[in-house]
């Protein structure tokens, strides 16, 4: 009998011991539990914002010109847009705010051709109120890489190739071209991603931009000066509203190229669109 008490007294001490190993692991477990939390939600983000919010704001947020914003900005982080349209509640809520019920209204001072759309459900949205969440943990996510100056489109540096479509450029990299418009320029969100702007892919029996420079600045009701397929493309860059592709209006296509590319960056673009027969 006594030495039945003694076993059960050990057992008991012995089940003490675990517990106590264990609620003083708790805090680290919870914390690991809470960290795979997040990941995945960056991770279902990242694949929402792909598939919802690329076309507009452009592949890694840095927006795309006259389309839409950049999100994966300084001044998104650093707290001055937030004071430029008047929030004054936390960074977390002007995302999910603006993300679930959406820009019907431009605000003041913008004048994107589309409207910001609503998201969340409870706003007549597509998106469930976890997978706004996890939006909203993927954009958050960008802090530290906009902060440190990552996430700013290409600045000109150097001199300009300017608007006179007859200069002679360098030889082009399509390579590099095509870095250049899937990056801040914005080309391809407008070109290839989102139908903004005449499409550059061949589809149906429709023509690449390549094809298509050949034919243009020779048919009836082109409006522009080139006479090759390079200054068509040149010219249809830095002096857009010299000719409107039928179907498209004026003014869409950003107006500023001349003074934001150098010569090599216009032949590399050239050669790119080119290349996309
Ligand atoms: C049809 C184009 C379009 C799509 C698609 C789109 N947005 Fe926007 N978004 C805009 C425009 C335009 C604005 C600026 C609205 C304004 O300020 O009037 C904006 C603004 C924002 C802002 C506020 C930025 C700021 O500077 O205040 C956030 C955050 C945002 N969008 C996130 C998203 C997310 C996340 C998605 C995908 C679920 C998405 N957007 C999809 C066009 C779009
Ligand atoms: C905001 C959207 C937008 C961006 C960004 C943009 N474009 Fe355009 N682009 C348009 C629109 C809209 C048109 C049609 C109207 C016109 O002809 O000007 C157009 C027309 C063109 C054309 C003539 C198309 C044709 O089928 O003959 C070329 C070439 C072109 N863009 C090249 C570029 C390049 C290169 C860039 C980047 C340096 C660029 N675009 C950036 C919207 C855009």
């Amino acid at each position: 009998m006594k030495a039945q008490i003694a076993l059960g007294m050990l057992a008991f001490l012995a089940l003490i011991g675990v517990l106590v190993v264990v609620a003083i692991g708790e805090p680290e477990r919870m914390a690991e539990v809470t960290r795979a939390f997040e990941a995945r939600q960056i991770e279902t983000g990242a694949s929402l914002f792909e598939a919802n919010c690329r076309p507009c704001h452009g592949p890694q947020g840095q927006g795309i010109q006259a389309v839409a914003p950049a999100l994966n900005a300084p001044d998104l982080f650093d707290g001055s847009r937030l004071a430029a349209v008047g929030f004054g509640g936390t960074l977390p809520d002007y995302v999910r705010g603006v993300v679930a019920a959406g820009r019907p209204v431009p605000s003041a001072g913008t004048n994107y051709p589309q409207r910001m759309p609503a998201w969340g459900q409870e706003y007549g949205g597509p998106l469930r109120s976890d997978q706004v969440d996890a939006l909203v943990a993927y954009v958050l996510n960008w802090e530290a890489r906009a902060l440190a100056g990552g996430g700013a489109p290409p600045t000109p540096s150097g001199p300009t190739v300017g608007a006179d479509i007859t200069v002679a450029l360098p030889p082009g990299d399509a390579q590099r071209g095509k870095a250049l418009s899937e990056g801040g320029l914005g080309c391809s969100g407008c070109h290839i991603l989102a139908p903004v702007g005449p499409a550059w892919l061949a589809s149906g029996t429709e023509p690449g931009i390549g094809t298509r420079a050949e034919q243009r600045f020779q048919a009836a009701g082109y409006s522009g000066k080139a006479d090759s397929a390079e200054q068509y493309l040149f010219e249809s860059v830095v002096a857009p509203n010299a000719y409107i592709e039928p179907g498209y209006q004026a003014n869409i296509m950003p107006l500023n190229f001349a003074d934001r590319l150098s010569s090599q960056d216009m032949a590399d673009l050239i050669a790119y669109m080119l290349s996309l027969k």
